[in-house]
């Protein structure tokens, strides 16, 4: 018994300077590494001077800051954005009107001419972007290879590049050479200036003088790019080389590494899937849990996070799907140039068209997809029937907005 007594002191002793011991070398290393930790986050990070958001706060205390924000950004619209009309102030520079502009240049026709369920659309033109062109020219043999065919919107002198990534002459592709001046985009509000600091600007110039990654996206060429998926989509399905009734938009970036090389993106299973949207819905993928941002024109997605979740990287949906959206598209583009803010970031307009017309789209969370979490549609097109827990996907669609909602600016 006595014995018994005295060990498990003994241990209880040991355990004690143990426990010491472990306590003054684990803290100081904790302390040492969230500092390092915190030091190379500031180097690598972008935005880093910019408050975050933290994670423990509800939903309600962000709600709150963000009203704060938002007279901010009212003093700074009424202090800085003077939109001085020319004379013309014509509806026919609104995107609504300049979206229906077709393109009318002579396609090159490269391998079978079949019919097919559905088509792929893709655009590449070199502009200053997030990346330099090297890096395209990487990623871009990857979806080069995809059996599926191909729609290539390009710019002229880059035609005989892309004739040769898909010389494979199984593969049936459709290259359309325009400039970034055939995008309807680039007359966009093209009979005003503004001022801005002193300087006259036109609507692009001044955009991207208030683009809060200005440094890191270089031109406004890029904006135009992204802000005319839709209408470029509308271009293939108007002249549909393919006789398709389905279009998957996906970016000529998006396929970063080989794992789909030389096969057929959308699977043979996806027409009978549950995940095939109806007619007049487009498939999204949302990259962050998709909760809605409280106002209508919103494009805070750097200090809000919480409320950005669109990728706009890759979209798919029938051809009724695309124009009823690419024309809704162009009415939100519209209302977020008459509010005076950003426009180059697509995916916030993207986003928005969604939210005003929630019949028009449908998501399929991150957190069920095996993949990137931007890119990750390829995915679920690819494999169409189980999602990462092994069921059934479950699509998101946006809320019905309120009245209030669609009048709600930041
Ligand atoms: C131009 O049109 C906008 C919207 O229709 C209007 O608010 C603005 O006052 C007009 N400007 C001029 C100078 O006519
Ligand atoms: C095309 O779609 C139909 C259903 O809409 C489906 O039955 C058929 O198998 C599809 N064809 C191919 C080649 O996937």
């Amino acid at each position: 018994m006595k014995r018994q007594t005295i060990q498990s002191k003994q241990h209880a002793k040991l355990r004690r300077t143990f426990a010491r011991q472990l306590f003054i070398l684990v803290v100081p290393f904790c302390f040492i590494t969230v500092w390092l930790v915190a030091s190379f986050r500031k180097i690598g990070c972008v935005n880093c001077n910019l408050p975050q958001i933290h994670p423990t706060k509800t939903v309600q205390q962000d709600l709150a800051s963000f009203k704060d924000n938002t007279k901010e950004a009212k003093q700074l619209t009424t202090a800085q954005w003077k939109p001085m009309f020319l004379e013309t102030n014509s509806s026919k520079f609104t995107a609504e009107h300049l979206w229906s502009q077709s393109l009318s240049t002579d396609a090159v026709i490269l391998g079978p001419q079949i019919r097919s369920n559905h088509t792929l659309v893709t655009a590449y033109f070199r502009a200053k972007s997030k990346y330099p062109s090297t890096k395209y020219d990487e990623w871009m043999q990857n979806m080069m290879s995809l059996k599926d065919p191909l729609v290539i919107f390009t710019q002229p002198d880059l035609v005989e590049m892309m004739s040769n990534l898909r010389s494979d002459p199984s593969l049936s592709t459709i290259i359309i050479p325009c400039t970034l001046e055939d995008l309807p985009i680039s007359k966009l509000k093209s009979d005003l200036v503004f001022e801005h600091a002193g300087k006259t600007l036109s609507l692009w110039e001044h955009q991207l003088e208030i683009d809060p990654e200005k440094n890191r996206h270089s031109s406004y060429y890029v904006f135009w790019i992204w802000l005319s998926k839709s209408w470029l989509v509308e271009q293939a399905i108007q002249r549909n080389f393919f006789q398709s009734e389905f279009f998957v938009y996906t970016d000529i970036g998006c396929f970063r590494g080989g794992k789909y090389n030389h096969k057929m993106l959308v699977s043979p299973d996806f027409w009978s899937s549950s995940i095939r949207p109806d007619r007049h819905t487009l498939l999204w993928m949302a990259h962050h849990p998709p909760n809605p941002p409280p106002t209508y024109i919103w494009t805070n997605k750097l200090k809000q996070k919480q409320f950005f979740y669109q990728s706009g990287s890759q979209a798919a949906g029938f051809r009724e799907a695309w124009i009823e959206f690419n024309r809704e598209f162009a009415k939100t583009l519209d209302d977020y140039v008459a509010a005076g803010v950003f426009v180059g970031e697509d995916q916030c307009i993207l986003q928005a068209t969604c939210l005003r017309k929630p019949q028009l789209c449908q998501y399929i969370p991150f957190s069920q997809v095996a993949d990137n979490h931007y890119f990750g549609l390829r995915h679920v097109l690819h494999f169409p029937t189980l999602n990462k827990m092994q069921e059934p996907y479950q699509p998101w669609r946006p809320p019905q907005p309120s009245a209030d909602f669609l009048v709600s600016s930041e």
